[in-house]
C-alpha cells in the first residue's frame, strides 16, 4: 500500500511536510521548496521515484510501496553543509538501531551497511542563488523491502530482512527525521564527529578510493578529518586528503 498523508501526519505532527504519490527527484521538489522560504526541517516524501539522483551522477529508482524516498530541506552554516552526508548516515544507522537491527556500520563517506549490503542511499545537494548558499536538501532513500535482481542482492539489503519483521514506513519516517533534528543541531559537535566516526568501518582498512575526476588513490585508510574527507596513507608513506568520492576495500595480499 502506498504512504497516505493522514499515516504521515500522525508520526510527524507538527512538521511541515508534502507528500507526492510519484516523483521524479524529491530533491527538486524541496530545492523548489527552499527557495519559497520552507521552514528548517520541512520535508518532502515520496511513495515512488522515478529518475532520483544517486552520488557520482548515478540513478536511483524507487519503486512503489517499498522504500522511503525523502528530503530534508535544512540551513547549515557554511563552514558545516559539507557535514550533511554525515549526517545523513548517522541518522539512518540509528534508524536501524531504532528498529532492532544490529552490527550497523558506514561505509565511507556516507553508505549505511548491514553486514556489508548497503541499506540506504544519502544524497545532500547545496541550493545557492547568486553565489550565496540558501540551504542544503538532504535526499535519503532506504531499502523496506526492495525486491533487488540477483546482482544487486549481492550488494543491497532491506530493512525488513535485516529486522525481520514488518516495520511501518510512516512511522520510520517519523523516527528519521527525529534523529536528522537531533543531529542538526549538534552538526560542529564533538559528539557529532565521534557518531559518524565510531560507525566507520573503513578505517584502519586497506582501500582504494577513487575522486569524482576518476584519479584512484590506494593504501591504508588511516583517518578522517572534521569535515568528513578521508585521509589515506599511501605506499610511499604520504598522507592524501580524499574529500568526495567511493573507496573500494582491496584484497589483502
Ligand atoms: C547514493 O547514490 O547512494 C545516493 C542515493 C540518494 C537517493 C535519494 S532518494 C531521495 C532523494 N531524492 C533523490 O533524487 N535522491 C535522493
Amino acid at each position: 500500500m502506498a504512504l497516505s498523508v493522514d499515516e504521515l501526519q500522525q508520526y510527524l505532527q507538527s512538521r511541515e511536510f508534502r507528500y507526492y504519490e510519484s516523483v521524479d527527484s524529491s530533491n527538486d521538489l524541496a530545492a523548489e521548496w527552499l527557495k519559497s522560504g520552507a521552514p528548517s526541517g520541512s520535508v518532502i516524501v515520496a511513495d515512488e521515484q522515478r529518475k532520483g539522483r544517486g552520488r557520482l551522477g548515478r540513478i536511483w529508482y524507487t519503486p512503489p510501496n517499498v522504500a522511503l524516498a525523502l528530503s530534508v530541506i535544512t540551513y547549515p552554516d557554511a563552514q558545516a553543509a559539507n557535514r550533511m552526508s554525515m549526517l545523513g548516515a548517522i541518522s539512518v544507522a540509528e534508524l536501524c538501531d531504532a528498529v532492532g537491527i544490529a552490527d550497523v556500520g558506514i561505509k565511507w563517506p556516507n553508505d549505511v551497511l548491514i553486514q556489508g549490503k548497503k541499506v540506504c542511499g544519502v544524497l545532500p545537494e547545496a541550493v545557492w542563488e547568486d553565489g550565496k548558499l540558501l540551504g542544503v536538501i538532504l535526499g535519503m532513500g532506504v531499502n523496506i523491502r526492495v525486491s533487488f535482481g540477483d546482482e544487486l542482492n549481492q550488494t543491497a539489503t532491506n530493512i525488513e530482512t535485516e529486522a525481520g519483521k514488518k516495520v511501518n514506513r510512516s512511522q520510520l519516517v517519523g523516527i528519521l527525521l527525529e534523529r536528522v533534528d537531533y543531529w542538526l543541531a549538534r552538526l560542529n559537535s564533538d559528539e557529532f564527529l565521534a557518531a559518524w566516526q565510531n560507525r566507520l568501518i573503513t578505517l584502519g582498512k586497506s582501500v582504494t578510493a577513487t575522486e569524482q575526476n576518476g584519479r584512484q588513490i590506494s593504501g591504508i585508510a588511516e583517518s578522517v578529518d572534521r569535515d568528513g574527507a578521508l585521509l589515506i596513507r599511501t605506499e610511499d608513506g604520504e598522507l592524501e586528503r580524499v574529500v568526495a568520492g567511493d573507496v573500494t576495500l582491496r584484497r589483502e595480499l
